[in-house]
């Protein structure tokens, strides 16, 4: 096992813009409405540029030692709506849990990296149908709490029959929002997501909400797919807005420090672990 310690590795860091309050940069604009008679304000003009990494985080109270994050842009509109649809758990259950996929293969070998032991209380943000539903709870045993959660009321209804079928007493099935995760505060040791990140349509905003989520020196563990121009799969390319270097950074910058990254369990994924660390 090649396990990558990169504790000591330091620190990346980038600027966190500051923009004045919401108040008075609308009253700014409201002024230079007046002054050029409509021209500027009320008029959409082109849409800006559209980079693959989430961008604005705006701070209206920088001392308040909790980021408000508004005016996040959805950076992958639609990803998510065939996870909506009626019938969908089905299907996407016939799609998520076959030995071609990966994550699916690798299942237990996955929930054994995560290091987890009784009594510890664990989100998997992005639980689909179920693929670590059993393994989780049964990880953390009747002591510990599996916050299984989905944005999908689809996979939510399947998950609660699922957990209800296969008797795991210890599971919590939640339905979150787009932007939150919708967990207590400090209530969870371990956030698990697989196969999630790129499907995250507000990533700032949900990552602030894992965040808070979390306990102190809590971890986040973050499975997803390589991807590489010029190498990875057209549709890949195209489903995935960003690889690992972007989504490393969002995830730094949102209040996590990099701790490991497993490259001897999974091929087409990396595995990261991040540790919450105060803001
Ligand atoms: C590709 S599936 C992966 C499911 C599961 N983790 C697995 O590996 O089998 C992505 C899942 O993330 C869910 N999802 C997307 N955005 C989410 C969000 N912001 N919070 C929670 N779940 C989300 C989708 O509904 C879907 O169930």
């Amino acid at each position: 096992m090649s396990a990558h310690s990169l504790a000591n590795r330091p620190n990346r860091s980038f600027p966190t813009p500051r923009l004045r309050p919401v108040p008075f940069r609308l009253g700014i604009c409201l002024s230079l409405w007046l002054v050029v008679l409509g021209a500027g304000c009320t008029e959409p003009g082109p849409a800006p540029p559209q980079s693959a990494r989430s961008q604005p985080v705006v701070n209206p109270d920088p001392d308040s030692g909790d980021r408000q994050l508004v005016d996040e842009r959805n950076v992958r509109p639609g990803i998510n709506d065939t996870f909506l649809e009626d019938g969908a758990a089905e299907s996407y259950a016939k799609r998520f849990e076959v030995e071609s996929r990966e994550i699916f293969a690798q299942r237990a070998a996955l929930v054994d990296a995560l290091g987890l032991h009784a009594g510890m209380a664990v989100a998997d943000v992005g639980a689909g149908t179920g693929v670590f539903l059993k393994p989780l709870s049964e990880a953390v045993s009747d002591g510990g709490k599996l916050y299984s959660v989905d944005i999908s009321a689809e996979f939510v209804g399947w998950l609660r029959q699922r957990a209800a079928r296969e008797g795991l007493h210890n599971v919590e099935v939640v339905q979150n929002s787009e932007k939150s995760v919708e967990l207590p505060d400090g209530s969870v040791d371990l956030v698990f997501v697989c196969d999630t990140y790129h499907h995250f349509e507000f990533p700032l905003n949900t990552l602030a909400s894992i965040h808070r989520a979390l306990r102190d020196g809590g971890q986040l563990v973050v499975v997803d797919f390589h991807r590489i121009e010029g190498v990875s799969r057209p549709w890949l390319l195209e489903h995935v807005r960003a690889g690992e270097d972007v989504f490393t950074r969002e995830i730094e910058e949102s209040g996590f420090r990099l701790t490991e990254r497993r490259d001897d369990l999974l091929q087409e994924n990396y595995f990261l672990r991040f540790e919450r660390v105060s803001r």
